[in-house]
């Protein structure tokens, strides 16, 4: 009896042990789930921070204290799909990629057109819309095409692609730099444009109609300047970010969702 005792002690003991055991090898397994949490592929774990500028109509505005737009909509509809709670940060458009590259933003959204440029230093999602740089002048401007740019007064949000391509050399087919007067946004340099300090502005199509819809005196020039391919960019580090979203935009691409989107902020004319 005694002995039969001792055995089912002696059980119990190893039992117990192997038990341990059992916890000791799950201890590494707990602690890389920690580590994988940590090392989170977004910024803040559960959130997908957008970085964007605001001030583009219809792709990001504000209405009211919101950010609304195709952009804002289409990075709700990719951040549902990855069960993450979008937030979006409103900065100055140059701003955008230095902050996607230092990691504080985990992806920039801003009707942003890929070049090659850009591409050195974040890596872009799929294209999901196409824009065209176009030039808006007052309604009794002598600029009739783009030919008639040379040697004229030039505004251009800083930092985009009308700012690029106008500010390039006249050899490059820009207007030289002294020429270009680069502002924060673009509502400030169709503010220019009213007040005379400039003679055009070169920027994106949509939001060039949204500014002469919304300003006396404004006309588009029928001379189209550039198309363009927006994306969404994401840092060179973050590759697993950048498919993840990606394959959630192409979903949405081809189910109809972004066209849905776009159809309710831009309607053919
Ligand atoms: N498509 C132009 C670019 O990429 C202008 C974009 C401006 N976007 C904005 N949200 N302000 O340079």
């Amino acid at each position: 009896m005694k002995k039969f005792s001792k055995i089912v002690s002696v059980l119990a003991a190893l039992a117990i042990a192997a038990l341990c055991c059992g916890c000791g090898s799950n201890t590494p397994d707990t602690k890389s789930d920690t580590t994988d949490s940590k090392a989170s592929m977004t910024v803040t774990e559960g959130k997908l921070i957008m970085a964007t500028n605001a001030e583009f109509p219809p792709y990001e505005y504000k209405e009211g204290d919101k950010i609304v737009g195709i952009d804002a909509e289409v990075a709700k509809l990719i951040a549902d799909k990855l069960n993450l709670e979008l937030e979006i940060a409103d900065v100055d458009f140059d701003s955008i990629i230095p902050g996607v590259q230092s990691g504080k933003y985990d992806m920039g959204m801003a009707g942003m057109t890929v070049t090659d440029e850009r591409k050195e230093k974040v890596n872009f999602s799929d294209s999901y819309a196409t824009g065209v740089q176009v030039v808006i002048v007052k309604e009794d401007s002598d600029i009739k095409t783009t030919a008639d740019l040379n040697g004229k007064k030039i505004g251009a949000q800083q930092g985009t692609t009308g700012y690029i391509y106008a500010s390039d050399t006249v050899e490059n087919g820009g207007f030289g730099e002294e020429n270009v007067t680069g502002y924060q946004n673009g509502a400030l340099a169709v503010e220019a444009l009213k007040g005379g300090k400039i003679d055009c502005v070169i920027i994106d199509n949509e939001p060039a109609k949204a500014y002469v819809a919304a300003n006396e005196g404004l006309k588009i020039l029928d001379t189209e300047y550039v198309t363009e391919d927006y994306a969404i960019c994401f840092a060179k580090s973050n590759t697993e970010l950048q498919t993840k979203v990606n394959d959630a935009l192409k979903e949405l691409i081809a189910d109809g969702s972004v066209k849905k989107v776009v159809d309710t902020y831009i309607k053919a004319d």
